[in-house]
């Protein structure tokens, strides 16, 4: 075994393994400097999932406007047979950014005897704890976990996994978030991981009227500008910041050129504020762009995957097409 891979039993004892591969924590503070140095303004979405961003975000997935989670989790149930028959007997699935887990066990559940399932995430604690509840619920399962960042790569060599077909599981719209050359970026390092005959079953949401996206990512009851404030909060409790978060509205624009959702902070008012001491101003009508979300039609989908070695074999949506899944398997051609 890979020296990596711990066997520590005590902390670990329902897990097949831990392998934490020591992902470098963000720097928080040098991502915030920097971000707010540019212009326009922009902060990175990574940091939106500290535990009030979690807890926020579960709040997103059942409101009434954000079609995407219930969609997704529709589509999962309808096409669950399926999944099994394409996947066989025996499937080891791969989840990277482990932490969906009403989808994973829907996965699970519709797969014939799974062998295993391999969580992936870049929070330890978090990931250990997901894993765990995963080990308890499946028996039968070989359990183990990955701690890493996923848009680094998929290191798999190492591991003593079962055998069967790998299926690496990326639901919801995660992929929509990357600008498209680190979403080809990441699911390159997905196909390197793989071998022929394993598949990638991934979400994407798709193009539709702008009104339905808008109101997805700007919700009635502002649960959605809540998440998107709470970016702000966290760098004025942990980074000393000093930002009057009361003077910042939330925004989601439609921008058709690049077929993506994107969600500001506009500045109703000019401040000027600190971060850890460095001195930042905002003018009224500025904004501070915090996160992309990218929309795809089939076509899109089809040529981001087949642009990194995947073909694209199976696409189920909902009857609306609100939203799509797509089944991927590295490229048989030479
Ligand atoms: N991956 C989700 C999406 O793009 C994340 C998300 C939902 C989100 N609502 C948001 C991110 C609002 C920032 C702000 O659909």
């Amino acid at each position: 075994m890979h020296d990596r891979v711990s066997g520590r039993p005590s902390a670990h004892a329902a897990l097949a393994f831990y392998d934490d591969q020591h992902p470098p924590a963000g720097d928080f503070l040098a991502d915030v400097l920097d971000g707010f140095s540019r212009s326009p303004k922009q902060l990175t979405p990574v940091y939106f999932y500290d535990a009030a961003g979690s807890a926020i975000f579960d709040e997103i997935t059942e409101l009434p406007e954000y079609y995407v989670t219930r969609t997704e989790l529709a589509i999962l149930d309808r096409i669950g047979p399926e999944l099994s028959g394409l996947a066989g007997p025996g499937a080891v699935v791969i989840e990277p950014g482990s932490g969906s887990s009403v989808k994973i066990r829907k996965l699970l559940d519709a797969l014939a005897e799974p062998a295993a399932y391999v969580g992936l995430d870049i929070s330890g604690e978090h990931l250990e704890a997901a894993c765990q509840e995963i080990a308890a619920d499946y028996p039968k399962l070989q359990v183990g976990a990955i701690c890493a960042d996923f848009t680094q790569g998929l290191d798999l060599s190492h591991l003593p996994l079962e055998s069967g077909r790998r299926i690496i599981f990326f639901p919801g719209s995660t992929i929509g978030n990357f600008e498209p050359a680190a979403a080809r970026d990441l699911l390159d390092g997905f196909r390197r991981a793989m071998r022929p005959g394993d598949a990638v079953l991934i979400g994407a949401d798709r193009v539709k009227d702008p009104a339905t996206l808008v109101a997805a990512y700007d919700d009635a009851q502002g649960v959605t500008a809540r998440f998107n404030l709470n970016l702000v909060e966290r760098i004025n409790r942990e980074l000393g910041g000093t930002i009057e978060a009361d003077e910042l509205s939330h925004r989601a624009v439609w921008n058709p050129e690049f077929n993506r959702i994107e969600m500001h902070l506009h500045a109703d008012a000019d401040q000027r504020f600190e971060v850890a001491g460095r001195e930042f101003e905002l003018r009224e009508g500025e904004s501070i762009h915090t996160e992309n979300s990218h929309k795809f039609t089939p076509n899109s989908f089809t040529s981001l995957a087949e642009s990194v070695g995947f073909d694209v074999l199976h696409s189920w949506s909902d009857a609306a097409d609100l939203f799509s899944l797509h089944w991927l398997e590295p490229t048989s051609k030479a």
